[in-house]
This record gives C-alpha cells, structure tokens and sequence, in this order.
C-alpha cells in the first residue's frame, strides 16, 4: 500500500486499524534503514483524530540556522518518515517559521497534521481570529489542524477564548484547539468553562531531562482521556540529552542513535506526542527511528536511574 496516494483520513484510519492489530516492533534494523511502515506509534485524539507519536518542531526553521534547502529537505524527509505532524507559532520567528513551512507542505497539505499558536496578548476583542487569519495566510492553508494558546493567561479569560476557538472551528479554519504550558490547576478552570472538555491536548515541555509532569500533569491528562504533547522532547537546544552514556549504550544495543532513545522515551506511554526539531536531514532520520522503537523493561529502569 502506499501511503503517499492515501488522504489524511484514510492514512489516519488505516495507522489506527494497524495500530490495533500490530505490535510494536523492537528496532533492531540500522538508523539509516526506514522503519516498518505498519509498526509506526500513533496517538488518539479526543475526537477520533489519529495522528504519529512523532512530530517535527519548527521554532527556528526558516531562520537561518541551516540554509533553506537543508531545512527543506529535513523537513520532507521528516514528513516521508511519518512525522507528518508539525508545530509552529506564529511568534516563531515573528512569523517566519510559518512563511518557511508553509511552501513546503502547499503540496502536500493533506498529508499534514498543521499546529500552530496564538499569544495570550492577542486574546483581546478579535484578536485570536486575526492572529489566526495571519497564520494562515502565511502557512498558505485555509485551516489549521490545531490551534493551541501558547501560553497560560488569568483564568478569567478562558471563556471567551474557548468561544473565539469553537466559533474559528465552527467556521472551520481550525479543526481542534488546546493549550500550551497549563498546570493542572489551570487545566481544571478550563474543565469548568463551557465547551472547555473540548481541549485537544496541553502541549508542555517533557524530556529524560524535564520529568516534572510525571508528577501530576500526564496522569491527570491519562484520566481525561487527553494526549500530552511534548516540546522539547531531546532537552532543547540547552539540556540536550543526546550525549548521555546510558542513552548511547542503548542505542548501540538497538541498533539506532542516542536521540531515538530518548524519543521513544518520550513517546512510551501511547499518550504523548513528541515534537523534536531538527533543521538537519540525518537527525530527522535519526529520530524518525523513535516511531518505531520498543524500549524493553530493562532500558527503562536504565534510564530511569540514569535521569532520576
Ligand atoms: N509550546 C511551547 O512553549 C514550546 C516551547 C519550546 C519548543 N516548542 C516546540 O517544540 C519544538 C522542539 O523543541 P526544542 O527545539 O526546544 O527542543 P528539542 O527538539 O528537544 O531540541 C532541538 C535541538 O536538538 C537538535 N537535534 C535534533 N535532533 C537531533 C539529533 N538526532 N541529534 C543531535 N541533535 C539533534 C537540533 O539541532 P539540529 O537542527 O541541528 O538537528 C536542535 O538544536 C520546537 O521546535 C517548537 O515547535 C514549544
């Protein structure tokens, strides 16, 4: 079957029905060898949505870390690989993330799970429906797929932020909404505004290096049925965890880089969704390994000492 002549829908329906039936492998093949296509991690959504466990991060693309065409490259090799979910802001970059993405997915668009974000000040009046409208006319689409608040505001807000999301999904440029760096406390005021439970996911950071909400934040998004997306799943540009001995030795043993442990980590539980970024095509194959990577009981405890 090739996934490249199948619509999101089906692609999605096909992952969940493989993902019923199929387990997921151990990894044993060399990085640079494209994992089984059926054994690949998805992640459920609230409303039936299924997308990869693994995305691509954009908050520097399209700003000259990298030139352009390795970018692009990454970037579609990213996609070829199944990490067709792809986040971006439009602060990134004061828009540029969105400018650069944009072309690159034009052609493909339905293959794309399409995430971007509006600030907490532009929740004023119109505001979330114009920041909205300039992401995207600078992503090229008429929709996105989620639009998430990136960062936490008073509580008092969310009832008409969560109006201002359901009347854009209502009008259909956004197909789901969420939030991004939401404690728990501030996920339940936004369980008890209307139409709040039709929060997608809390996009929060969550690495080997950043634990913080196995405490309390990924049980309580377990319970309400609600994916956790994690940012900075690798550590961020500052906390890497890809130079870690214990990672390496693992991934000497699987067969696959130190960084695609570290995903597989991440995306273990079957409710988490990592969304690394990599400007650079040989760490997107790398990390693209995660999909389908099974750690064993063994790994785990491993890293669980090595990252206490
Ligand atoms: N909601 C929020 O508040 C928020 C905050 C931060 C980030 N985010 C989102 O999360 C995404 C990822 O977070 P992040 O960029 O902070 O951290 P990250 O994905 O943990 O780390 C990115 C860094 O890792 C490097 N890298 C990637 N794959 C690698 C590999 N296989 N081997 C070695 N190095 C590798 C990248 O460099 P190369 O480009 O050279 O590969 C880059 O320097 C962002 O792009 C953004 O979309 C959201």
């Amino acid at each position: 079957m090739n996934k490249h002549l199948l619509s999101r829908r089906e692609f999605n329906a096909g992952c969940a029905a493989f993902a019923l039936t199929l387990p997921i492998i151990s990894n044993i093949a060399a990085a640079d060898q494209p994992a089984p296509e059926l054994a690949r991690r998805t992640v459920k959504f609230p409303d039936g949505t299924v997308v990869p466990a693994l995305g691509q991060g954009g908050w520097h693309l399209g700003q000259g870390r990298h030139p352009v065409a390795v970018e692009t490259e990454a970037l579609n090799m990213g996609i070829s690989l199944g990490m067709t979910l792809i986040d971006t802001s439009g602060n990134y970059g004061h828009g540029q993330s969105e400018q650069f993405i944009g072309p690159v997915i034009a052609p493909q668009r339905d293959r794309i799970y399409l995430v971007s974000k509006v600030e907490g000040d532009e929740i004023e009046g119109d505001g979330i429906a114009r920041a909205c409208a300039a992401s995207l006319s600078r992503l090229a689409t008429d929709h996105l797929d989620l639009y998430l608040l990136h960062w936490p505001v008073p509580s008092k807000h969310f009832p008409g932020i969560v109006a201002a999301f359901e009347k854009l999904r209502a009008e259909k440029k956004i197909r789901a909404w969420g939030v991004s760096n939401f404690d728990v406390g501030q996920m339940e005021d936004l369980m008890r505004v209307p139409d709040g439970h039709r929060c997608a996911t809390n996009q929060v950071s969550f690495s080997l290096n950043d634990r913080g909400i196995e405490r309390d934040l990924l049980p309580w998004c377990a319970q309400h049925s609600m994916p956790v997306m994690a940012y900075s799943p690798l550590g961020g540009d500052h906390h890497l965890v890809i130079s870690n001995p214990t990672l390496m030795q693992i991934g000497a043993a699987h067969g696959c880089s130190a960084a695609a442990v570290a995903l597989a980590w991440v995306i273990r539980s079957g409710n988490v969704i990592a969304i690394p970024e990599s400007g650079s095509p040989e760490h997107t194959r790398e990390n693209a390994v995660a999909l389908s990577l099974a750690l064993t009981p063994q790994d785990i405890q491993a890293l669980a000492a090595a990252f206490p």
